[in-house]
């Protein structure tokens, strides 16, 4: 662990993202570290996951550096042998004649799989709470050929990519030409609470060209459009896009529609990771989803990375507030997710 760096204040009775389920494989250990929290996750025999502080008690080893036995059921340390099960317990010892150590236990996390993720809660598993992790089950039934996923870690606190996310106007800038066509800019956002743990936020426009990636996909090309954006956040970082055109006039049936996660983990104060997953309902060919692919990845990794670690350096670890961020009405859902966050954050310090 990290002891003498200063901890962030984390939402902890909450579920993060940890990465996809099919990252971890059986007989396997992966290790990420996760809200300052060095972990090491392994799939038990039956297909649950575990996950364990990645640190042997005996030495402080990293438990990743050692070796998965018994089909999953444990892992073994690769210094001096002592092995634990997904529960943290030392389960054997090569050493005095077998005895085990009281002391020898490892601090266990919840883990679970769920729509193709593996979600971490961030407070005693005894409390991990399974109604909060939202209902991505919309994603699963994409196809492959209209599915793009990819992983960036990003030097920013996880809240700038909130705000990326949150604030879509920055498409018709830092993204113009391809996602962005000026429409977002001009549309008025309309925020809906969810919930304690939700907001939604959709920009409705009509009579702009679609960007180049929905346009090429309609009936015409070039024509006015009925444009829809709708983002729906849920604590701590979780966030669910549905953005569409359809020519002037026309059903959303009709016209291109995209359903995609944009996920946001913190690692520690100034490290996110990013994982983000895109379905649609058009160009559903594996010559359009390569094509797509490399739009989406030069988007999120050529323009918004360097835009969020560009941003965390001019803050220079200021807190967000501290600096008077100027406030613009397209911002208006990201504030309140902001504000949501930090009462949310706040609420958990006052009850302990
Ligand atoms: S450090 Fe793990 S057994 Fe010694
Ligand atoms: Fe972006």
């Amino acid at each position: 662990m990290t002891d003498k760096e200063p901890k962030m204040n984390y939402l902890r009775r909450a579920w993060y993202v940890a990465g996809y389920a099919d990252e971890l494989a059986s007989e396997q250990l992966l290790a990420r570290t996760l809200l300052d929290e060095p972990l090491v996750f392994f799939r038990r025999p039956d297909g649950s996951i575990a996950a364990l502080l990645d640190r042997c008690p005996h030495r402080f080893a990293p438990l990743s550096a050692g070796k998965i036995c018994d089909n999953g059921a444990s892992v073994q340390c690769g210094y001096h042998g002592l092995r634990f099960d997904g529960s943290g317990a030392c389960v054997h010892s090569p050493h005095a004649d077998g005895a085990i150590p009281k002391a020898a236990v490892v601090k266990a996390y919840s883990v679970l799989e769920r729509h193709g993720l593996l979600w971490f809660w961030a407070d005693d598993a005894s409390e991990a709470d399974e109604s909060l992790i939202p209902d991505y089950s919309k994603l699963n039934g994409a196809a492959e050929d209209a599915t793009v996923r990819g992983y960036l870690p990003t030097g920013c606190d996880y809240r700038l990519l909130v705000d990326n996310i949150l604030d879509l106007t920055h498409v018709d800038y830092l993204h113009a030409g391809t996602l962005g066509s000026g429409a977002m800019t001009r549309a008025k956002a309309q925020v809906t609470d969810l919930g304690e743990r939700g907001v939604r936020i959709a920009w409705l426009s009509s009579g702009d060209k679609a960007p180049a990636v929905f346009d090429n996909s309609l009936r015409q090309q070039g024509q006015p459009t009925d444009q829809w954006t709708e983002v729906t956040w849920t604590a701590p970082a979780n966030m669910m896009l549905q953005v569409g055109a359809t020519l002037a006039g026309e059903s959303r049936q009709l016209g291109v529609d995209s359903l995609a996660l944009h996920l946001a983990t913190p690692e520690s104060a100034g490290r996110t990771h990013y994982w983000y997953w895109s379905t649609r309902t058009f160009g559903i060919d594996p010559h359009a989803n390569a094509a797509i692919k490399a739009l989406l990845e030069f988007a999120f990794s050529q323009q918004d990375k360097p835009m969020l670690e560009a941003q965390q350096g001019r803050m220079g670890g200021a807190e967000f507030w501290s600096l008077k961020p100027v406030l613009l009405p397209g911002d208006a859902g990201a504030v309140r997710v902001r504000r949501r966050l930090d009462a949310l954050i706040g609420a958990e310090g006052a009850e302990r």
